[in-house]
């Protein structure tokens, strides 16, 4: 795809992923634009650092739910990512469950990053299971989006070392390291794809 890419960005916490992307779009590595940014989370700082960086920002009202990503909220935004003409939509820490009629409007076009090799360690806290595990080695995926919980098909994934000083925090900084390098990465290659 030669024209610039139209990136919609969900998240629910720091949004050091989405920097990762503003940065390799910043260098020129990356021919995209976020379009829209999206949080379930009002406080997120994902928000403010979109807003900083004079990008559209909005908040998902889901309807006073902590976990559950209701129907209508689903609808609300694939209205809001649809209208903005989004090409690609990326979950960058987003922790609700993504499922219809987001993946219908969407199809092959809703990518996650998820801080584990998968299909090891699905799910919440993935670095703290694989240091409670006493695995070797983690990493993160880069996947697409579909029904299920982390399942879809992968894209690109990076591993690093567990240290037996290790705690989860430690692994994760460094898990997060590579999430940095390989998302933009992994946006570059299924760009070339559509
Ligand atoms: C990242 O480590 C991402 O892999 C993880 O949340 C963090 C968000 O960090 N996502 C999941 O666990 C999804 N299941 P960020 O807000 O700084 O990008």
């Amino acid at each position: 795809m030669e024209t610039k890419l139209k990136l919609g960005v969900l998240g629910s916490g720091s949004g050091s992923n989405m920097q990762a992307i503003m940065d390799a779009i910043e260098s020129g590595e990356l021919n995209a634009e976020i379009v829209l940014v999206m949080s379930d989370f009002p406080d997120a700082y994902i928000l403010e650092r979109a807003r900083k960086a004079g990008l559209r920002a909005e908040v998902i009202d889901c309807a006073g739910y902590k976990t559950k990503f209701p129907d209508e909220s689903q609808a609300a935004v694939a209205q809001a990512l649809k209208s903005a003409e989004v090409d690609i939509v990326c979950l960058a820490g987003f922790m609700r469950l993504v499922k219809q009629p987001l993946l219908d409007i969407f199809p092959n076009r809703i990518i996650n990053i998820h801080p584990s090799v998968l299909p090891a360690y699905p799910g919440l806290m993935a670095w703290k299971q694989a240091v409670d595990d006493g695995a070797s080695e983690s990493g993160c995926t880069v996947h697409y989006v579909d029904a299920g919980m982390d399942t879809g098909p992968i894209i690109m994934q990076a591993k690093v070392p567990v240290l037996s000083a290790d705690t989860a925090e430690t692994l994760h900084q460094r898990i997060q390291l590579e999430e940095h390098r390989i998302y933009p990465a992994a946006i570059k290659q299924i760009a070339t794809k559509l």
